[in-house]
């Protein structure tokens, strides 16, 4: 086989055999075929798409390239999590202490996004990290699904994420090698996501419900809009200290209601909880009593981190902090999720090539929220950077993503719509 006639293949729609893909998996991750060419294949796969079967095999073979968690030691539910990717989404550092305050041990994998966090346990340490603390998240350990990790910084840099097959063949390969039984996904729709409207989020979201499905995973998911960033704060450290006021009782409201619906559907879906209701009312529980500020301590030091972060101590902090000031009056109309998340970027907050390092003190704090009265002067946010140049562009980059209008604005739903194992709505 050569990479050159499957890259031609599926540039003129045809489709590859199971083997095929798998070969294709396998070569690339031994490193025998080059980034240029899976680069080329994945841009055909942008404009040809893949079919289940195709979809099937890929994700097998992604799941096949590494290790596999085995958490059957720690009970028979493990919950875990994954987002399709949000701007400003820090649910997880919420959602992981809460279920497990509840009970539910939570096992995570996080993207290359969560990359800095340190979160450099190997696959053995997680095993008894989750038994031990009743939680651990981990970054993605090169033995764990080293195809994904590959095939992730590759189409971040090619402009080749935003597939749908793509992203449920990275997405569910991580979820089934990570090990735990009840899973549920939160699909983003909106302008800051990849799927820009539901239809598109519930195809994808079928997608990943059937690759579940055929790997014995019991597997949810929740929609939920994403046209503004979730929370005020975008940045890695500036999400940690938003995600550990929430802990404390002191968060935004729309992250604390994501963390409460996905907790609701994990407690539910392992049978701690009988009914969605029950389970968000556990939730809100645990984060009220403290308990789940507690069970986040736990495993910080589990992890070997400094659990004082909790407190919102030990983070870094930028040494430009400018604000965003408002010229016209008006009422904030949106607050352009993809304009705050490319501020973010060029700040050094996250990575433009695959080889970028990310600056986890930089980032942007909003002060207003969609629906906002707004007077000339202002301050509608502030840019925490490194350098006074990067924050001069920065600062525009901001304004011109939170738009001010006449208009009152009306509130839209922030969950719109709910999928069991089956694909219902519920
Ligand atoms: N999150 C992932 O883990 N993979 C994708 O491809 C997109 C979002």
């Amino acid at each position: 086989m050569r990479a050159v006639d499957l890259i031609a293949a599926k540039r003129s729609g045809l489709r590859h055999t199971a083997r095929e893909v798998t070969w294709l998996v396998t070569e690339f991750t031994a490193g025998r075929i080059p980034d240029y060419q899976m680069a080329a294949w994945l841009m055909a796969v942008c404009s040809q798409g893949l079919d289940d079967p195709e979809l099937g095999a890929l994700t097998t073979a992604m799941v096949a390239s590494g290790e596999f968690v085995d958490l059957s030691a720690v009970g028979p539910w493990v919950a875990d999590k994954h987002s399709t990717g949000g701007v400003g989404d820090k649910v997880s550092l919420v959602l992981g202490p809460v279920v497990a305050a509840c009970g539910l041990p939570f096992a995570k994998m996080s993207g290359r996004g969560l990359g800095h966090t340190g979160t450099d346990l190997d696959v053995a340490e997680f095993e008894r990290t989750v038994g031990s603390a009743g939680m651990a998240i981990i970054g993605q350990t090169p033995s764990l699904v080293p195809a994904d990790k590959q095939l992730y910084a590759l189409r971040d840099a090619t402009a080749t994420v935003e597939q749908e097959a793509l992203i449920a063949a990275s997405i569910m390969s991580k979820k089934i090698a990570g090990g735990s039984t009840c899973i549920v996904l939160d699909v983003k729709v909106g302008e800051g996501a990849f799927t820009p409207d539901l239809e598109a989020g519930e195809r994808l979201a079928r997608l990943m419900l059937e690759l579940g499905r055929t790997h014995n995973r019991s597997v949810r998911c929740v929609l939920s809009r994403m046209d503004e960033p979730l929370g005020l704060a975008v940045g890695n450290a500036l999400e940690v200290r938003e995600a550990m006021k929430l802990l404390a009782g002191d968060g935004p409201p729309d992250v604390r209601e994501v963390a409460f619906t996905l907790a609701g559907h994990l407690l539910q879906m392992s049978g701690l909880v009988s009914t969605l209701e029950a389970g968000r009312v556990a939730a809100a529980g645990a984060l009220d009593s403290g308990e789940a500020q507690a069970a986040c301590r736990r495993w910080i030091a589990a992890q070997g981190g400094d659990p004082t972060v909790v407190d919102g101590r030990g983070l870094p902090d930028a040494p430009i902090v400018t604000p965003v000031v408002s010229v016209g009056a008006g009422v904030v109309q949106t607050i352009r999720a993809r304009g705050i998340a490319q501020a973010c970027l060029l700040l050094g907050a996250g990575r433009a090539t695959k080889t970028d390092v990310i600056d986890p003190a930089v980032g942007v704090t909003l002060t207003v929220r969609r629906g906002d009265s707004v007077s000339p002067g202002d301050i509608l946010a502030h840019v925490h950077a490194r350098t006074t140049d990067t924050a001069a562009v920065a600062v525009t980059r901001v304004g011109d993503a939170i738009v001010l209008g006449e208009e009152p604005v009306r509130a839209e739903a922030l969950i719109l719509a709910e999928l069991d194992e089956g694909g219902s709505r519920l």
